[in-house]
This record gives structure tokens, C-alpha cells and sequence, in this order.
């Protein structure tokens, strides 16, 4: 694609950004002409949003005195990777043994989560939590704060210091759990409304309606999780679906009069737009249908799903169905805060599962794929004109096998696939957010 760049000024330039670019402007299982990649690229930002992408050769030379420039030349500059699906409050106890879900649940999750009803400590763990994600190089993600809406406060607090772009909700529980993290649904009404008118638009924070899922909520709770979102429709809502078998088996059995899990959720209004289901693996075709016809979206998370030995997400069917599919971490049951390490799993489990995962397909769920899933592709995803700047610096020659490795590569799918499988944290150089350096590799 030729762009012709045009003059710039102080009104049109701030902040210059120098690199190889590569983002996508559709789907690549979709469309042959799903990105762009420029080797020696500009990125060109005002207040944060981005102006235009464009050959650095053509306007290295002109840029406005005054504007600030990072040089990243020799780095891949992508979009701020996006997690659609994480538990912050779950970030110490990542990685315990064992257990599937309803037993790790109760054994690991519920008493770790027991500790946010102190503020402090919520605050600690956010701040963790969000110094992780940057190290990672994702700029936005729909995270689970707990119970406790101080716990809310202090996600909503971290991310909007950094200026980041978030989803979050109290968790709404009032069964099959200890009574410290049970509410009741007047209470879950009462302090989702405060949170809110608190924390909903504020700068680039969204809240979410969060009920856990369907065997910790009554019915009345999700009748409430309803009439939520019905009196404030540009919610979000985010639980979970149809990720273990006994779980599924569960469920049939605390909502004998629904046809599938998926249709406890969708008779009490919980399906449509910016309504995210994380897990998705136990579901039929007609739950699939439901998916796709409704406007919700599936997060995969693969590290997740074979830690808990929960079963293989289904991407092919989703994509046959049209359904949005973001990628996500899960942490804690995911094992790792990095996405790139998720695609590797990703890819794993695509596999298994008789389909290849292409490099950027992988990528896209990651980037613009995710942001359709939260329905912010307007704002976040890509370079195109207008979007908020949120991108990661990624050194392909990160360590040493991966520079063996890259010798070996030609083309920049070649690259992405290598980066994938073997990238880590150690590959993110750098993480901007709203075009400001909010992370530096060895700078704390
Ligand atoms: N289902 C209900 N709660 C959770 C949780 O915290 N993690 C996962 N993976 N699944 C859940
Ligand atoms: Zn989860």
C-alpha cells in the first residue's frame, strides 16, 4: 500500500515513533489483504491518537521542531496486545498444582480472593498486576477485580494512573461458595450501581457486570445482572462458560429448565454486544448460533484450558460461525501474563484440535481481534487515523535462540510465527500507552 504522506506541523505532530510496523486492518482468515507491515515506518501521534503511518524515509526529515521521537529502528512495533479475559486478584496464586476447575476453585481461588476485603492489599496486587501487563505488552484487558468493590477501586485506581484502557467489574456471587465472598442481589445491585456511577467513562475505564458464573449465581442474580445492564446499556458483562464437564453437568442440574449452559445466561438477558464469555469449549451448534447471532464474544484462553486440563477451545468452528474471538491470559488459572507465550499455547491447542493457527490469525486475536470482541475496534487495535496509541516495541533477537532462529527467516509471517512460539516478556522492549512510555525494558 502506497500512503502519501501529508506536510506536517505542530497541529499535526507531537510525537514521532521510528520502526518496523506491522497491524492488521481485518481479518486474515477472512481477507487476503489483512495487514500491513512497513519495514522502515513512522508512526506519526497528536495528544496521544495517532496521525498517520507512513514511510520513515518520506518524513524522517520533516518532522516539527519540538516533536519527540523514539527511535526503535530495528524493532517490530505492533498494536498494545489485548487480554479479554483476567483475574488480577488471582496473580499470586498463579501457578498451583493439581487441581481442575470446581476443586482449584475451592481450594486456591476462593481463599486467595478472601484477602481483598483489605484495600491495601488489593492495591498492592493491582499495581502488580498492571506492571505485569506492561512488562507483557498488553495496553487493555477485561479483568475480574473480586467480590469486595474495594477491590474494584483499586484495578480501576492502577489502570487509570497509567492511563490505561480497561474493563472491569466486581465479581456478583450469592452461592456454592464461602460466605465471605458470597453477596446478596440487593447488595450486588446496590454497590454495582455506586461502582458504576464511579468508575463507567471514566477516561478510557469501563465497568462490566461480572457474575462469576452460573453455578455461584442464584437466579435472582442474574436476574439482577439483567436489569443491570437494561438500565445502563453501554455495559459491558463478562463471566464464564461451558469450561469443564463437571461444571456443564453442574449446571444442567441447579438450572434443569435451560436447553444448554449458554441458555441459562441468555434467558435472563445476558447475551449481545460487549457481553464477553470466557472458556466457550463445551458448547453445540446451536449455543454457536446463539454466540454469533447475539453479538457476544468468546475469549480463548489456551493456558488456561490445559492447566486445568479443561478441554481444547474450538477456534475453526467459532470463526465457521462468525462469533467474536479474542485472545486471553486468564491468569491465574493461565500461566503466564504474556500473550506471546498464549499464542504458543494457542497454537498448541489449534493443533490438537486438527487446525493450523497461522501466524496472523494469531496476531490479530491478540490485536485488532480482541478489540472487536470488547467492541472498542473504533478506539484500540490498529494504527489506523484517530486510534489511541497503544503499541509494544518487540526485539525479534531478544535472546540467543532467537536470533539463531530468526537467520532462518525470510518473510514477516516467518517471524511472527517465531516470535510466537518462542518470545517472551524478555521481547518487549518498551510499552506505550496513549503514545506516552509507560514501561522500559531495565528501568524500573
Ligand atoms: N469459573 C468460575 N470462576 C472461575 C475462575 O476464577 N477461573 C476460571 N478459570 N474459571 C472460573
Ligand atoms: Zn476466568
Amino acid at each position: 500500500m502506497t500512503v502519501v504522506p501529508a506536510a506536517l506541523d505542530n497541529d499535526s505532530c507531537d510525537t514521532a515513533i521510528r520502526a518496523s510496523f506491522l497491524h492488521f486492518l481485518a481479518d486474515p482468515d477472512n481477507t487476503g489483504d489483512a495487514y500491513q507491515y512497513l519495514e522502515d515506518g513512522l508512526l506519526i501521534l497528536k495528544q496521544g491518537r495517532v496521525q498517520q503511518l507512513v514511510n520513515a524515509l518520506d518524513c524522517i526529515d520533516h518532522l516539527p521542531d519540538g516533536s519527540a521521537l523514539y527511535d526503535y529502528s530495528g524493532s517490530l512495533v505492533m498494536p498494545g496486545f489485548i487480554d479479554t479475559h483476567a483475574h488480577y486478584p488471582q496473580t499470586e496464586m498463579i501457578a498451583s498444582y493439581g487441581l481442575q476447575l470446581l476443586d482449584w476453585l475451592k481450594q486456591y481461588t476462593f481463599p486467595t480472593e478472601e484477602k481483598f476485603c483489605e484495600r491495601g492489599y488489593a492495591d498492592r496486587i493491582a499495581e502488580f498486576y498492571c506492571e505485569q501487563m506492561l512488562r507483557n505488552g498488553t495496553t487493555t484487558s477485561a479483568v475480574f477485580a473480586t467480590v469486595h468493590p474495594q477491590s474494584v477501586d483499586a484495578i480501576f485506581e492502577a489502570a487509570r494512573r497509567r492511563d490505561m484502557c480497561l474493563v472491569a467489574g466486581k465479581v456478583m456471587m450469592d452461592r456454592n461458595a464461602p460466605a465471605s465472598l458470597c453477596d446478596d442481589p440487593q447488595q450486588s445491585y446496590r454497590q454495582s450501581v455506586e461502582l458504576i456511577q464511579r468508575w463507567h467513562l471514566r477516561g478510557r475505564l469501563h465497568y462490566a457486570v461480572t457474575p462469576r458464573f452460573a453455578p455461584c449465581c442464584s437466579p435472582e442474580q442474574l436476574e439482577i445482572c439483567g436489569r443491570l445492564l437494561a438500565e445502563h446499556p453501554d455495559l459491558y458483562l463478562q463471566s464464564h462458560a461451558a469450561e469443564n464437564v463437571d461444571e456443564v453437568r453442574w449446571v444442567a442440574e441447579l438450572f434443569a429448565d435451560s436447553r444448554s449452559y449458554l441458555d441459562v445466561y441468555d434467558r435472563f438477558g445476558l447475551l449481545g454486544p460487549r457481553a464477553l464469555y470466557a472458556h466457550c469449549i463445551h458448547l453445540d451448534e446451536t449455543d454457536r448460533e446463539r454466540m454469533a447471532e447475539s453479538g457476544a464474544a468468546m475469549a480463548f484462553c489456551p493456558t488456561s484450558n490445559l492447566f486445568l486440563g479443561s478441554g481444547l477451545f474450538s477456534l475453526d468452528s467459532a470463526g465457521r460461525h462468525g462469533i467474536r474471538v479474542g485472545l486471553a491470559t486468564d491468569v491465574g488459572a493461565g500461566t503466564s501474563f504474556s500473550q506471546l507465550q498464549t499464542l504458543n499455547e494457542a497454537y498448541k491447542v489449534c493443533q490438537l484440535a486438527g487446525h493450523s493457527l497461522t501466524p496472523l490469525k494469531a496476531f490479530h486475536l491478540a490485536t485488532l481481534g480482541a478489540a472487536e470482541s470488547l467492541y472498542l475496534d473504533h478506539r484500540i487495535g490498529n494504527f489506523a487515523v484517530g486510534k489511541e496509541a497503544d503499541f509494544v516495541v518487540l526485539d525479534l533477537q531478544a535472546t540467543e535462540l532467537m536470533k539463531l532462529r530468526m537467520q532462518d527467516t525470510q518473510s514477516i509471517e516467518e517471524k511472527l510465527f517465531a516470535l510466537m512460539m518462542l518470545g517472551d516478556d524478555r521481547c518487549v522492549q518498551a510499552t506505550h500507552v496513549m503514545g506516552q512510555r509507560q514501561y522500559q525494558q531495565g528501568r524500573s
